[in-house]
């Protein structure tokens, strides 16, 4: 299918990169149309690969993940456009996270809200499933690279868009998805990053994950 990446970090790249794989057609969307990582991913791909604005890789995708700063996520949406956002599933990995003070960040929202929750107020217009964001990019695309399956996390109002996720989740690798129930329980996923930074610090290594053990 088109998906459109809004974001060219390690996160938009590597989801980029993996889409690209799976056989999809990627539009990479950036604050400037001649972003240096977007137009690199152009280049590494034969096909399928095309990069724009932040509004044109919103308007190319019939589904988008919005993968920037959680301080601009927001904004990011914002630009992407209403009318480019409308009936689409938007997947949000973001994280809310301050780094403006050092490490470890703090976080923007907590508890009560999140910024799945904001970005789903915001554009009612979009069916936000935020999933993704408590492992590492590496991971993300990659799950089996660990020992044994491993979890991740899904969390929307819209059903229909929810199970969408989940099969593209599933082409990824994860074998069993967990739905939390509705975008309020992405504050629960969000909450989960100042526990995920010190596991890093603690490992040395991203390459790891939560696993439910029942
Ligand atoms: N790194 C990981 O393994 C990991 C894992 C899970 C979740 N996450 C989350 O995924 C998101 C992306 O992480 P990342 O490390 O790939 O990249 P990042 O450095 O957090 O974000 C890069 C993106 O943010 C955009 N951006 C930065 N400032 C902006 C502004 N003022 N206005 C609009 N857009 C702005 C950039 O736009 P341009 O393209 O125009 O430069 C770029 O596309 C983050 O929220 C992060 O917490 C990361």
């Amino acid at each position: 299918m088109k998906i459109g990446v809004l974001g060219t970090g390690m996160v938009g790249q590597g989801l980029a990169d993996k889409l690209i794989s799976l056989g999809h057609s990627v539009k990479m969307g950036a604050r400037q149309a001649d972003n240096t990582n977007a137009t690199a991913f152009v280049a590494r791909h034969n096909d399928h690969a095309f990069s724009g604005t932040f509004s044109e890789a919103a308007a190319f995708g019939e589904l988008l993940i919005v993968a920037t700063t959680g301080t601009t996520a927001l904004q990011v949406l914002d630009a992407a456009g209403k009318a480019n956002l409308a009936g689409k599933v938007v997947i949000d990995v973001s994280n809310p996270l301050d780094f403006s003070k050092g490490f470890p960040p703090t976080l923007l929202v907590s508890n009560t809200d999140s910024l799945a929750e904001q970005l789903q107020r915001a554009h009612p217009e979009a069916k936000i499933v935020k999933t993704l964001n408590t492992t590492n990019v590496a991971m993300m695309v990659n799950p089996q690279q660990l020992t044994q399956a491993t979890d991740i996390f899904v969390s929307g109002d819209d059903a229909a868009a929810k199970l969408e996720v989940i099969a593209l989740l599933k082409s990824f690798g994860w074998e069993n998805p967990i739905d939390l129930g509705d975008i309020s329980t992405a504050r629960c996923t969000e909450m989960l990053l100042p526990l995920w930074l010190r596991l890093w610090t603690v490992q040395g290594s991203p390459i790891f994950n939560f696993k439910i053990v029942r």
